[in-house]
């Protein structure tokens, strides 16, 4: 197991990779009340025999479930449970899980205390770090939510063994943009052990996904509120977005269509080598991520307009200037419009 401390604005987080759900009872800090579990039904499903006999609500899966409506049932139950200010919640799930439940537990009676087991890739190097909790509204993805750190994170490497492949490609996806953003050794890493890593080898997993995690804590450390630092966690992403919302492609697979397009714009601005960005197509292909989607280009680029990224007529567009860092540009929206024609996609 590896540990690594999050400092955050309010509290520290503890971050314990390659720690086991068996283990969660000994996280929970002394005196605490009543212990209540948050978890989806898939979660549950699979891994009840494997949580502590505590209360347990159950909630369902899926963005649609990422909402207030979700957050009143939790409220009612909690109520219900006679929760109070002594009482101590965890998550355990995916981002979905922990998003929701870092956001009921900063707001049920002005906050109580809170920690998570992430089980899914993209929750253990993504979601479950950084603070950020918070729901939809009104189909507005996170529009509503609170900037508070969990007082643990275990990400339990076994649990990946059910996950779906589709939900293992996300966390790919955000593995390779760290390295790519932040650490050339990481990216090196990634590039002599995606094997491992595909067959969920634990060693390679524990120090992959430790990385990873590193790499992220880092950039939010010294960005906790997104100032500029952490925007550069958008590469891949703008397009991404934009290709997810369109196309109905899961994140993983638009974020990687959206780092090959950062990529060639990278290229396309004398930023990057030609050799490197086919070292970045090379690696998403072998870890089984698309180079190339079928999008509606149209769509694309009205959906890149709405994006909440943008200010005024340029959108924030994250490029590589070599591997292991990036760089924050401003872009007219008619230049991005050229680079996803150019792309020859859809
Ligand atoms: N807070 C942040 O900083 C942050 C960052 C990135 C993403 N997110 C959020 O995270 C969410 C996506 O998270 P996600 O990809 O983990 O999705 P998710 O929570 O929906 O999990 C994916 C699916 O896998 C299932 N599942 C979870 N663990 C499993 C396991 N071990 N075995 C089998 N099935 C399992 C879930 O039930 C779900 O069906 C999005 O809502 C996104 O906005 C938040
Ligand atoms: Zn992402």
């Amino acid at each position: 197991m590896k540990k690594l401390t999050v400092e955050g604005a309010t509290k520290d987080s503890q971050i314990l990779v390659g720690e086991s759900l068996a283990n969660l009872e000994s996280y929970i800090p002394e005196g605490v009340g009543k212990r209540i579990i948050i978890t989806d039904e898939n979660v549950h499903a699979l891994y009840k025999d494997k949580f502590p006999a505590w209360e347990t609500i159950i909630v369902g899966t899926g963005e649609k479930a990422k909402t207030l409506e979700t957050a009143g049932y939790i409220y009612n139950r909690l109520i219900e449970l006679e929760a109070d200010r002594t009482s101590y919640i965890v998550g355990i799930g995916g981002g979905i899980v922990c998003d929701v439940t870092g956001f009921i537990a900063s707001t049920y009676m002005r906050g109580i205390g809170f920690g998570f087991v992430s089980t899914t890739l993209l929750a253990q190097v993504d979601a479950s770090v950084g603070g950020k909790n918070g729901v939809n509204f009104e189909g507005f993805k996170n529009m509503v939510g609170v900037f508070n750190q969990p007082d643990f994170v275990i990400c339990d490497l076994a649990t990946l063994k059910t996950l779906p492949t589709n939900d293992l490609l996300c966390g790919f996806a955000e593995i390779l943009k760290h390295g790519a953003i932040k650490s050339e050794d990481h990216f090196r890493d990634l590039e002599e052990n995606w094997e491992k890593m595909v067959n969920l080898d634990l060693e390679a997993l524990e120090r992959l996904v430790y990385d990873s995690v590193a790499i992220k804590a880092a950039v939010v450390n010294a960005d906790e509120r997104e100032k500029g630092e952490r925007k550069k966690l958008n590469f891949g992403h703008t397009i991404g977005h934009a290709i997810e919302k369109t196309t109905g492609r899961n994140h993983g697979e638009s974020v990687s269509a959206g780092i090959v397009a950062a990529s060639r714009l990278s290229v396309q601005e004398g930023l990057i080598t030609q050799n490197l960005f086919d070292r970045i197509i090379a690696l998403l292909e072998k870890l089984g991520l698309p180079v190339k989607l079928d999008i509606d280009k149209e769509k694309v680029i009205d959906a890149l307009k709405k994006d909440k990224k943008r200010a005024g007529e340029k959108i924030n567009f994250v490029l590589l200037q070599e591997l292991g860092d990036a760089v924050v540009m401003d872009f007219a929206i008619p230049d991005i419009a050229s680079l996803v024609n150019e792309l020859g996609w859809g």
